[in-house]
């Protein structure tokens, strides 16, 4: 099942996002007692990170029971311009004072597969079932039909038994740590932040094209027994 949630503007995505991200929390620490959420990394989601941390949305959870998580993080220091971690932290993090042992960062200092190791053992500390099953996890989508650091054409997209993984991306000459397909598609909530008129071929293709996960890695995303959203503005959505 896929919800498709149609936004006037990338502020009311923010909005709209921060409203259901609040949603899905609350429901979480009612019936488990706290939350666990992967962050999407990329600049969309900095407005809804930003919107979380007002006044008006601070209030409105207990960010002490809140688990923070990455879905994927480029392989640079925390402090590196193009940090996931940095971004968020900036945004929503330090002025929601979410309690450090809160926040379970990539140790994306770390050589690549190292960090990806550990990170496995992160999430096996922290969560009683494999894969883990997160409450939520937020995806953005790249134009070339990536999520997370699942890129076209990458060894990861066959990934079946690993949760996380270092995957070297050609294209960015990059090293990458990622969620696998497995462990994306365990979740009780995956959620699409997708925002601008450069996003509209690539999101047609995704949601109406034909299923080709090799070459449009979001489409990989078809949670077990979770429910899928996309949180789009009108722009992204201009081909629907
Ligand atoms: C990353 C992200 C990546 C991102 C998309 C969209 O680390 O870059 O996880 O999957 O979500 O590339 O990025 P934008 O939101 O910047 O368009």
């Amino acid at each position: 099942m896929s919800i498709i949630k149609t936004c006037a503007s990338p502020e009311d995505l923010a909005t709209t996002a921060a409203e259901h991200i609040v949603t899905v929390a609350t429901e979480a620490i009612d019936d488990h007692e706290y939350f666990t959420i992967a962050l999407a990394g990329g600049s969309t989601p900095r407005g809804t990170y930003e919107t979380l941390a007002t006044i008006e949305f601070a209030q409105r959870m207990d960010w002490e029971r809140a688990h923070i998580f990455w879905s994927d993080e480029r392989a640079v220091p925390p402090d590196h311009k193009e940090s996931n971690y940095r971004m968020a932290y900036e945004s929503m993090l330090k002025p929601l004072a979410i309690p450090e042992e809160n926040i379970h960062r990539v140790l994306s200092e770390l050589e690549p597969e190292r960090a990806a190791l550990h990170y496995q053992d992160t999430l096996a500390e922290f969560f009683s079932q494999e894969p883990a099953r997160f409450d939520l996890i937020l995806l953005g989508l790249g134009t070339d039909g990536h999520t997370a650091s699942l890129f076209p054409g990458t060894d990861v997209i066959d990934e079946k038994k690993e949760s996380v993984v270092a995957q070297y991306v050609e294209k960015l000459e990059s090293w990458r740590i990622t969620f696998t397909p497995k462990l994306i598609n365990a979740a009780l909530n995956v959620t699409f932040l997708v925002s601008g008129q450069r996003k509209a071929a690539v999101l047609g293709q995704v949601l109406s094209g034909r299923y080709q996960p090799e070459n449009l890695p979001a489409q990989i995303v078809r949670p077990d027994n979770g429910i899928l959203r996309w949180i789009v503005d009108a722009e992204a959505a201009d081909l629907l």
